[in-house]
């Protein structure tokens, strides 16, 4: 087994509030993981730590194993799609192109990334258009294209289909598992949506209360879950 990121005994409090728990995770290179739980479980707080936005109140992270403390370029590695994406008042190329300029990269490789990006999450040609006069389900393809533009070797999507209909949803899955088959991005993904994680998933982690309970192949968690609680969360039977 490959491993990229390996996170042990991690926690996260805010104030005296303990949002995440004696975290252990392993992240395989190249895989799909899908990160499902309750609102609330900390899927959010839980990807935010893995992409450096927040610091953890404890426990160690390691990247292609090293520490990450040793690492200085380790955020150009990864990228996050955000749960509710930003959008600049400006054309979509230029909120695509927006990450590759704060890095300094030359205007021909921006145009060609660019091109690359918006052609893989099919909105080729829309370059010049005002990023606001997009629709719900373009817009969070664009923001999908500027969270892959830089080449990232892990992804990290907060429920990248949370709000939009089935086939935007139905774009958005096939764009992930494009990413994942043809550039080999590493994709963490975190959703409420029970039917996507069979879909597209390799691997799923079960966050409860701050607590991953179970991390276990697909097929396992579908067909035989170690924990009780999984099947009550997979099934719907869960109240919360
Ligand atoms: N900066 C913060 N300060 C205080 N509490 C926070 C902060 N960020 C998150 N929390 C709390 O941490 C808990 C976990 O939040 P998080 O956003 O990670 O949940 P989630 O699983 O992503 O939920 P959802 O499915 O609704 O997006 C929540 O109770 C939230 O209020
Ligand atoms: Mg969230």
């Amino acid at each position: 087994m490959d491993e990229l990121f390996r996170i042990k005994d991690l926690s996260m409090a805010f104030g005296e509030k303990v949002v995440l728990e004696n975290i252990d995770l392993t992240i395989r290179r190249g895989e799909i993981l899908a990160i499902i739980g309750p609102s609330g479980s900390g899927k959010t707080t839980l990807l935010r730590i893995l992409n450096f936005f927040e610091k953890p109140t404890c426990g160690s992270m390691k990247f292609d194993g090293m520490d990450i403390r040793e690492i200085n370029d380790i955020r150009r590695r990864m990228s996050l799609l955000f749960q509710t994406p930003a959008i600049f008042n400006t054309s979509v190329f230029d909120n695509v192109a927006y990450g590759l300029k704060v890095r300094g990269v030359d205007k021909k490789a921006i145009e060609k990334k660019v091109g690359v990006a918006l052609s893989i999450v099919g909105l080729s040609g829309m370059e010049k258009q005002k990023a606001c006069t997009l629709s719900g389900g373009e817009a969070q393809r664009m923001a999908f294209a500027r969270a892959i533009v830089y080449d990232p070797e892990i992804l990290l999507l907060d429920e990248p289909t949370a709000s939009l209909d089935p086939a935007n949803v139905a774009k958005i899955e096939d764009i992930i598992r494009r990413v994942r088959d043809e550039l080999g991005t590493t994709i963490i993904i975190a959703t409420h949506n029970i039917p996507q994680v069979r879909r597209i998933a390799d691997r799923v982690g079960i966050l409860l209360d701050g607590v991953l309970i179970e991390v276990n192949d697909k097929e396992k968690i579908f067909a035989a879950p170690d924990d009780a609680r999984s099947e009550a969360f997979i099934k719907g039977e869960m109240v919360y």
